[in-house]
């Protein structure tokens, strides 16, 4: 499965069967999670079996049931973009080793996480990890035109991106964030709203595999 593949088939899951993540799965994981925190200097790990932070052992906790394993995004205060960059790059992996996920930055036990955090760092979000019980569903998008603002016609590739924008996860499904095209360059920028930051990052993680990474110079 490419990367754009896995855009097309993740829809956020909270409800896991006890099926452990297998340890290949595990490793290929843990690789990349060491390359992003050697790259960005984030804190990023990876907890398995740890029943805690979603209270795995009860029948179901807020909208979860069964999670046992998650990634912890750690990071430095005011990494919030490159979190939800890094890790939703991390999420598509996940997807397309056959694992399922979901991004929760509030719907769980932060003092159950078995982490310490570096001085200055601080814990954004877990990214819920396992095999779900279903492939969950896809989400309800607000129509591509008030998701970006053009002057100018748009070529392909800009279009190509707005679609896997559009399918990205973002907090409470708002899509708080615009992305503008002008003189062939591209910026985004987050609008107001709940993890609108992180939101931005993974969105614009989206965009590039859409539009294809040589074609989007981030504009500020
Ligand atoms: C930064 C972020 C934080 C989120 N926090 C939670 C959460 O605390 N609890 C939860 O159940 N879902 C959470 N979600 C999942 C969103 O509700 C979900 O991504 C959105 O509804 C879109 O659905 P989809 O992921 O299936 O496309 C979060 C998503 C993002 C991107």
């Amino acid at each position: 499965m490419t990367e754009y593949e896995a855009i097309l088939s993740r829809h956020s899951v909270r409800r896991y069967t006890p099926e452990p993540v297998e340890p290949e799965k595990a490793e290929i994981l843990k690789k990349k999670i060491d390359e992003i925190n050697e790259k960005t200097g984030m804190a990023i790990s990876l907890c398995l079996d740890e029943p805690g932070a979603f209270m795995a052992e009860k029948p179901s906790y807020g909208s979860f049931s069964g999670c046992r394993n998650y990634i912890v995004m750690a990071a430095r205060k005011g990494d919030d973009e490159a979190v939800g960059y890094y890790g939703e790059a991390l999420v598509l992996l996940a997807q397309t080793l056959g694992l399922n996920t979901c991004w929760v930055a509030l719907t769980f036990e932060k003092g159950a996480v078995p982490v310490s955090i570096p001085e200055g760092f601080k814990i954004f979000d877990l990214i819920a990890l396992g095999h779900g019980q279903t492939q969950g569903v896809p989400h309800r998008s607000k129509p591509l035109e008030r998701l970006y603002k053009a002057k100018e016609p748009v070529p392909d590739w800009f279009m190509d991106g707005m679609k896997a924008a559009a399918l990205a996860p973002t907090a409470i499904n708002q899509q708080r964030f615009l992305i503008v095209y002008k003189d062939g360059k591209v910026s985004a920028k987050a609008l107001l709203g709940p993890c609108s930051k992180t939101d931005l990052g993974i969105v614009k993680y989206h965009f590039e595999i859409g539009a294809g990474k040589d074609n989007v110079i981030w504009e500020d």
